[in-house]
């Protein structure tokens, strides 16, 4: 990278990262860009000087992995740099570069892809410039702090990662940080619901982990995050039993009703939470990959118990903070993550396929000549559409032109001069007076 482009991030990386810092003390030190897919898609302010940078990772996720279960099988991870106070217009600009970006990329015109950008939640300036580009709130990245911790934490840098989790089995677990004198054993724990019992799963709660885990991907699947897919079934066990097997097992914890389990609560130490970690700047942080009560017995606590009973250990470990995903529109998950001491800190918005992104939507420029007025209007996609109102019989464009419109003047509803629904005219010629949508080939002769 030439210095010239590179003091220019280095600069845009200082605004981003001391707004951030005022938004949401949780957010990391904004990490380098990422290594695009080309040149970084750069933002001009009205000076021509640069004021935002977008990077595109173009991720293909294969068939034989997890990962694909947590999405769409190929993505494109827009990660923005925006400098500035006030987000709307240069991520609305940036918006559109990537559109464009994306439209002339051959696997983005594939069913099965996303447009994905994650956007901290507390950065309500760019809100309507994401909506606007057709992109959707899926997920929302939570965080709780162990209670009693300062609210500064040693800055650390990094972009949040393209998918929705991570679909590698965990690694070894964690034995980082000393373990405090006061760790609950079966004592210190939280009461479960009177005839539920906590405990740790081992290698023989294969089937039962794997089924609960089945069961959080068939719920979610309902608020357009996880995609099950013909294989997930049998990645899914090799992973559950893979995280079983470990020497020291995974943090799983497993609540039953007598012998029956009831629900599952699945948490990856330090190590295994490193693909995202980088997404705030306290540190050690754990990530909550599971919650799972069965329907039977939800709303009864049990819930509560096991989540209380991992907060218990999890502080007692020393993790500074505790990450996990939910889906934005679950109704279940977020009033009760919120009630545990969780808050959003990032959303991930999507567009699936990803080329419904959408390009800006541009103001119709009306012109008038000769007491016809001329509306020039582009839709998102760029495709031009030319809105004529006709004073008298016009020498404005060619006979031949006036068969091929159509009179539509609801069409311009909204933008631009309003105007009143009229009845088409049988030979396709408007009446004097009526708005008429013309192909854009017509030619306008002055
Ligand atoms: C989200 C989920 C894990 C919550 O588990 P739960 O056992 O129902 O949770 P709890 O019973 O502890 O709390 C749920 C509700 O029961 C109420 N409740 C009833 N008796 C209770 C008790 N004795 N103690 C605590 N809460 C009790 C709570 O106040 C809470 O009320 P709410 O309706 O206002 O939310 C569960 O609904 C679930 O598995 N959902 C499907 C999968 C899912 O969404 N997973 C999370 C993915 S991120």
């Amino acid at each position: 990278m030439p210095w010239v482009v590179r003091d220019v991030v280095n600069d845009i990386n200082k605004a981003v990262g001391r707004r951030w810092r005022s938004l949401d003390p949780l957010l990391p030190a904004p990490g380098q860009l990422p290594q695009g897919c080309g040149a970084p898609l750069v933002v001009t302010g009205t000076d021509g000087r640069a004021v935002g940078l977008g990077a595109c990772v173009h991720q293909p996720v294969p068939p034989g992995s997890l990962n694909q279960t947590w999405g769409a099988a190929t993505r494109f991870i827009l990660t923005p740099r925006l400098g500035g106070q006030d987000t709307a217009a240069s991520l609305g600009a940036l918006l559109s570069q990537w559109r464009d970006h994306l439209a002339g990329v051959a696997a983005a015109h594939e069913d099965d892809t996303a447009a994905f950008i994650s956007w901290p939640t507390r950065d309500i300036t760019g809100v309507r410039a994401l909506l606007r580009h057709g992109l959707q709130p899926l997920t929302v990245v939570a965080a709780r702090t162990r209670p009693g911790t300062a609210r500064s934490g040693t800055a650390r840098s990094g972009n949040p990662p393209g998918t929705a989790r991570s679909g590698n089995p965990p690694g070894t677990a964690w034995s980082g940080i000393a373990r405090s004198d006061s760790a609950p054993g079966g004592n210190g724990r939280p009461p479960a619901p009177p005839g539920v019992t906590i405990r740790r799963a081992g290698p023989l709660d294969v089937d039962t982990v794997f089924a609960l885990e089945m069961g959080v991907i068939e719920f979610d699947a309902h608020f357009g995050g996880p995609v099950k897919r013909e294989a997930t079934a049998e990645l899914l066990y090799a992973e559950v039993r893979a995280s079983l097997e470990r020497p020291e097992p995974a943090w799983t914890w497993l609540a039953e009703r007598g012998r029956r389990p009831v629900a599952l609560l699945v948490t990856q130490p330090p190590p295994d939470a490193r693909w995202i970690s980088g997404m705030t700047r306290r540190s050690p942080a754990a990530y909550l990959q599971t919650m799972f009560v069965i329907p039977e017995e939800r709303g009864g606590g049990v819930g509560t118990a096991l989540v209380r009973c991992a907060h218990r250990e999890l502080d007692a470990w020393g993790i500074d903070v505790t990450l996990l995903h939910h889906s934005q529109v679950n109704p279940l998950s977020g009033p009760f993550w919120y009630r545990m001491g969780y808050r959003p800190l990032w959303t991930t918005w999507e567009a699936r396929p990803a080329l419904s992104l959408r390009g800006t939507p541009r103001s119709p420029a009306v012109t008038s000549q000769g007491g016809n007025l001329l509306l020039v209007a582009r839709n998102s996609y760029g495709k031009l559409t030319v809105f004529l109102k006709v004073a008298e019989v016009p020498d404005v464009i060619g006979a031949q032109n006036w068969e091929r419109a159509s009179v539509t003047g609801s069409a311009c509803r909204g933008s631009g001069p309003r105007a009143r629904p009229r009845r088409r005219s049988r030979a396709g010629v408007p009446k004097a007076g009526s708005w008429a949508k013309a192909e854009d080939t017509l030619s306008v002769r002055s």
